[in-house]
């Protein structure tokens, strides 16, 4: 998995990384990978110890400055010390059940996905692996939101109206369905992983289930890109250029709908307008942290030969365009 290469030590285009790379043995390498290291929410983690339990007022909720947008406002900051905890802990299962929500349609597409795929198709494996591991990952989050406790709806309600629909495009826009998969698990594991590298003092069930989480993120977020880029390189150039439209398109819809929460955070807590706004995203801060989320996305779109002129201006104009990671997982705190 390219998630364990070393720092290189001299600078290579990300167009050149990963060329040699063998499609086929990778599905088999994820597949047994999937087989030889999974987890099971009721078994790895130990919801009832003492150190687990979730109780009122406890300062290890608060949203933290460095990897939060709300975290790091100071309208957040000048909050009494209470209603911080309150809001940290609605923000994270919110987060979690937004998680979930998208994680849904993801293993409903993945079957849809592999339907129809022929008999010895080694990605109907691998897929169906993914697809198992996700629904463990659902169990996992609505099993930490249902233990916080609040009443958190997740996306907002027309992402949750056209949820049905979106499966299908697995079938009918395959390439568009895996963009979306990467628009959905690049946040996540990009804020989980931060999380986990600031060191920050989260509550043990938190960090239980953001350890589990990206440990198998790695594996999937892994076979996404190695499936784009044997897939769309192959395709005509038409095709390639409406891609590489959409790919920055679904990037940021997708990053918006997972991060930014719903109205009902703004009615329970109070949140003025302007403070809305600022986090989402007007601050410079804000900005930075959107940019910073699709550093190994814009390295895959070189990759797959989907960064042309007319491309990178619909990166820029959706304020997520910047350096490309060099490789995946690289730290963006740098980035401008
Ligand atoms: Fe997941
Ligand atoms: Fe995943």
């Amino acid at each position: 998995m390219t998630s364990t290469q070393p720092r290189p030590t001299t600078y290579t285009p990300p167009a050149k990384q990963e060329e040699q790379v063998d499609y086929s043995q990778v599905l088999e390498d994820l597949s047994s990978a999937s087989v030889r290291r999974n987890f099971d929410p009721y078994i790895d983690i130990q919801w009832d110890a003492p150190e687990m339990e979730i109780t009122e007022n406890d300062p290890r909720w608060i949203l933290d400055y460095e990897v939060d947008p709300i975290g790091r406002h100071p309208w957040y900051q000048s909050l009494p010390r209470e209603k911080q905890i309150k809001i940290g802990m609605w923000r994270q299962a919110n987060v979690a059940k937004v998680g979930l929500q998208f994680e849904s349609i993801l293993i409903r597409g993945l079957m849809q996905y592999s339907f129809k795929l022929p008999n010895g198709d080694k990605a109907f494996r691998y897929t169906t692996h993914e697809a198992k591991e996700e629904c463990n990952h659902t169990l996992m989050f609505q099993e930490m939101v249902n233990r916080i406790g609040m009443k958190t709806p997740g996306a907002k309600i027309g992402y949750r109206v056209i949820s049905p629909l979106v499966p299908l495009a697995a079938t009918t826009l395959p390439t568009v369905f895996f963009f979306g998969v990467l628009g959905g698990e690049e946040p996540i594991d990009h804020i989980q992983k931060d999380f986990l590298r600031t060191g920050a003092d989260l509550h043990p069930t938190m960090s239980a289930v953001m350890e589990l989480h990206v440990a198998e993120e790695a594996r999937h977020i892994s076979f996404a890109h190695n499936h784009l880029r044997e897939t769309v390189p192959a395709k005509g150039p038409l095709q390639r250029f409406a891609l590489s439209i959409a790919m920055p398109i679904v990037m940021r819809v997708l990053c918006g709908a997972i991060v930014v929460p719903p109205r009902d955070f703004e009615k329970e807590f109070d949140v003025p307008k302007s403070v809305m706004k600022d986090i989402f995203w007007r601050s410079d801060e804000s900005k930075k942290f959107l940019r910073n989320v699709f550093g190994d996305v814009r390295m895959l779109a070189e990759q797959c030969g989907l960064m042309n002129p007319v491309s990178r201006r619909v990166w820029r104009a959706l304020g997520i365009d910047g350096r490309s990671s060099r490789y995946r997982s690289e730290p963006l705190y740098t980035a401008s």
